[in-house]
């Protein structure tokens, strides 16, 4: 039997994959070689199973059989982990390692997250799996900290980075741009940010597809790969500034919910340059990631921004953006 353990379940990501929890389990059985039959799914946040504790870990670990692991819980508050370097160190830099050991001493499989924020947004073209790291944060070295503690344990693992994550779960920049349009006549947002925006919800249909794929290479065939290479990068196709994304936000719930409903999404998005909004960490400036590798290793078909952020904003309630 197989037993996959998805942590940090009340997030953004891991409230996707929860949602998709029947397509997950049938998709990876569908890929078992070994025929062990039923998979069994455990969702778990911070009261379930703290990651930081390295000792619960491997308790739950042997306890439950787990097999594979996808890692979605982290610190993710950018600005606060400025003043927080020992709790985003902790949770971001320390824990995917304990994950990963745990998932070492049973031959197990480990899915681990990370960020666009590893590279310093200087470059010019969309950065590559291979191109120098070069954080500008705490929360960009935490997660480095995490994915090298990851592969300092030699378990099977991939590393998915992936950029402005969203979706209608948690909180992120779409639902605060919604909640900000119903409240304001008009806001400034910087244009001078560019990226590609994911909706968690396309980045957990991934990584389903993913984790049944590379999660099943039987053990046998596991020593010749150099695991350091299966880092990849994930984001929506497509480009887009701050200014973009929000402007594109607020026009579909104009679309979504006419006034008529009640809700009233007038609100005008002014673009302003970074320096109008300093922050405590200062953000990567061109945080496009290349997805090639990706694209070509699992055949994926990923979709634009676009028709993405319209898909994620169909599904979505006001009550998710405004309480
Ligand atoms: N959000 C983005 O824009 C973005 C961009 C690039 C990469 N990423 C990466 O993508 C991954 C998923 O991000 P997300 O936005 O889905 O994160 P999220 O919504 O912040 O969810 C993280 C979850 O982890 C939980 N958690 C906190 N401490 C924990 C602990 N000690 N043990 C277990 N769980 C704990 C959190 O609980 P609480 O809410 O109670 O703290 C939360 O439910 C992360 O690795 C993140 O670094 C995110």
């Amino acid at each position: 039997m197989s037993a996959i353990l998805i942590t940090g379940a009340c997030g953004q990501l891991g409230s996707e994959l929860r949602e998709r929890e029947r397509v997950f389990r049938s998709a990876f059985e569908q890929s078992d070689k070994s025929e062990t039959g039923f998979t069994k799914i455990f969702f778990t946040d911070i009261k379930e199973l703290d990651i930081c504790d390295q000792e619960a870990v491997n308790t739950f670990v042997q306890n439950n059989g787990i097999t594979h692991i996808i890692n979605c819980a982290a610190y993710t508050a950018v600005d606060r982990a400025e003043d927080d370097l020992t709790g985003a160190l902790k949770l971001n830099g320390f824990a995917p390692g304990y994950l990963a050991a745990a998932m070492k001493s049973v031959n197990g499989y480990m899915l681990h997250i990370s960020t666009d924020y590893v590279f310093d947004g200087n470059g010019p073209l969309p950065y590559r799996e291979e191109e120098r790291t070069s954080p500008l944060t705490t929360y960009g070295r935490t997660k480095l900290e995490g994915e090298k503690a990851v592969i300092a344990t030699g378990c099977r693992h991939n590393i998915i980075r992936t950029s402005w994550l969203y979706s209608c779960y948690g909180s992120n920049f779409v639902k605060t741009i919604l909640r900000l349009a119903i409240e304001k006549e008009s806001i400034n947002v910087v244009f001078d940010q560019i990226g590609s925006p994911t909706y968690a919800g396309d980045l957990a249909e991934s990584i389903i597809k993913i984790v049944s794929l590379s999660g099943n290479i039987p053990p046998c065939n596991q020593e010749e790969r150099n695991w350091e290479d299966y880092i990849y990068h994930y984001s929506n196709e497509g480009v887009c500034s701050w200014y973009d994304l929000a402007y594109e936000t607020i026009r579909l719930a104009k679309e979504k919910w006419p006034e008529e409903s009640g809700y009233r999404f007038n609100c005008k998005v002014l673009p302003v340059t970074s320096d109008k909004f300093p922050a405590p960490a200062k953000r990567p400036s061109f945080s496009l990631l290349n997805k090639d590798k990706v694209k070509a290793a699992f055949s994926l078909e990923i979709p634009h921004w676009r028709s993405s952020l319209e898909k994620c904003i169909r599904n979505m309630k006001t009550q998710d953006f405004t309480t």
